[in-house]
């Protein structure tokens, strides 16, 4: 689901920048990956997420991906000229991964899978793209936090089959990624890394 314009203000700006350098901090911090890796973003937004994996992670081959073509135009705006022409950008749904399967050593989601109704298609996406042993870095959100009684009126959501904590890792384990480091507050979000068994 795309977001509305209060959410576009919400993560279009310099504040959702900094907290998004600390969760790739922490994501680098748990786990690097080995130079020459091939990346996914998932629900790249405006591409702020998409600069820090590609100065810290430093991909041989990187693809964004968003639902919202209006994203990825300003994903492709704030990363600029590809010198090293090694970025691809994609319009497509998670639940429907244009990838064959395996092709990717690493995949960052941040914060796109609560936009999601079928976000255990999207999870089955991830993990068919994802080769063995390939890692999925994610920071999602709970319902508290994103449908309460202030934020349920301001932004805009699938109201229908949503998760908590238990519900995500159970499907991250339904799917086999096993999730190794994770940060998490309860009832509100998740920082965490799965590894595709
Ligand atoms: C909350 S924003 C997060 C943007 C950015 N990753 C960040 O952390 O600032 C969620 C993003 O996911 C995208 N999105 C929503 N549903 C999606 C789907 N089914 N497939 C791919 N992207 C999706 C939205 O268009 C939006 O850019």
């Amino acid at each position: 689901m795309k977001l509305n314009r209060v959410e576009r203000l919400v993560v279009n700006n310099p504040l959702r920048r900094a907290s998004q350098y600390l969760e790739a901090q922490w994501f680098y911090r748990k786990m690097p990956l080995t130079a020459g890796a091939k990346v996914l973003e998932i629900g790249c937004g405006r591409g702020a997420g998409a600069q820090l994996i590609k100065a810290k992670f430093k991909p041989k081959l990187f693809f964004l991906v968003d639902l919202d073509m209006q994203m990825i135009r300003h994903a492709r705006d704030y990363l600029g000229a590809d010198k090293k022409g090694n970025t691809g950008y994609c319009n497509a749904s998670a639940t429907f991964l244009p990838f064959h399967n395996g092709s990717f050593d690493a995949i960052f989601g941040f914060g796109f899978l609560h936009h999601v109704l079928e976000w255990q298609n999207s999870l089955k996406e991830i993990a068919r793209v994802l080769r063995p042993g390939g890692i999925y870095y994610m920071l999602e959100l709970y319902p508290a936090l994103y449908q309460n009684f202030i934020t349920g009126r301001l932004l805009v959501h699938p109201t229908r089959n949503r998760f908590n904590g238990p519900d995500l890792k159970k499907g991250l384990q339904d799917e086999g990624l096993d999730l190794t480091h994770t940060r998490e507050i309860k009832h509100m979000g998740i920082l965490g890394i799965g590894i595709k068994n």
